[in-house]
């Protein structure tokens, strides 16, 4: 079984890392294969809303010159997706909220590829914003017809 992470900071192993580390170390407990991706520096573009990936149905983003389709393929292969993300005036990062856009429409895409996955919210906040920023990642588990920890 693997669980993948991302980490949507712009800051690489600050505390939205340490944070999913730390769910990380109970699941390698259970002997779950864990891999985090951190999207500090990464760019990743908003969707165009081309609508191409549901003209393709190829399990694809039409957009290229980013890691997108590296992170879509990974969602695919795992049992397990943890978003993470810090607060930014009150919600998410703008890269995590293109891979929830990007990822989302592609799997809405094609028959929903994602469902009866299992997906959980990382959120780090200082003061103000943590649930709308929570409710946002959730969204996307829901909208993608995955579930939470107790699913299965
Ligand atoms: C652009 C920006 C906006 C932020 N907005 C908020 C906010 O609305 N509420 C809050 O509590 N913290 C806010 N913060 C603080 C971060 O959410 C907080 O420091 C978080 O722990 C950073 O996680 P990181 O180390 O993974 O980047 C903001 C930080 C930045 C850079």
């Amino acid at each position: 079984m693997k669980v993948i992470a991302f980490n949507a900071s712009s800051r690489k192993d600050g505390n939205t890392a340490t944070l999913i580390n730390h769910v990380f170390d109970e699941l390698k407990k259970e002997g779950i294969e864990t891999e985090l991706f951190q999207l500090a520096g990464k760019n990743l573009i908003d969707c165009q809303a081309c609508m191409k990936c549901s003209e393709n149905r190829d399990k694809k983003c039409s957009i290229t010159n980013d890691e997108m389709n590296r992170y879509i393929e990974a969602m695919l292969s795992a049992d397990g997706i943890i978003l993470g993300s810090p607060v930014y005036f009150s919600t998410i990062s703008s890269n995590m909220s293109s891979l929830i856009d990007r990822a989302g429409f592609v799997s809405r895409s094609n028959d929903d590829m994602l469902k009866r996955k299992v997906g959980v919210s990382v959120v780090a906040v200082r003061r103000a914003g943590a649930l709308p920023t929570f409710h946002a990642m959730n969204n996307f588990f829901f909208i993608s017809q995955m579930g939470g920890p107790g699913f299965f």
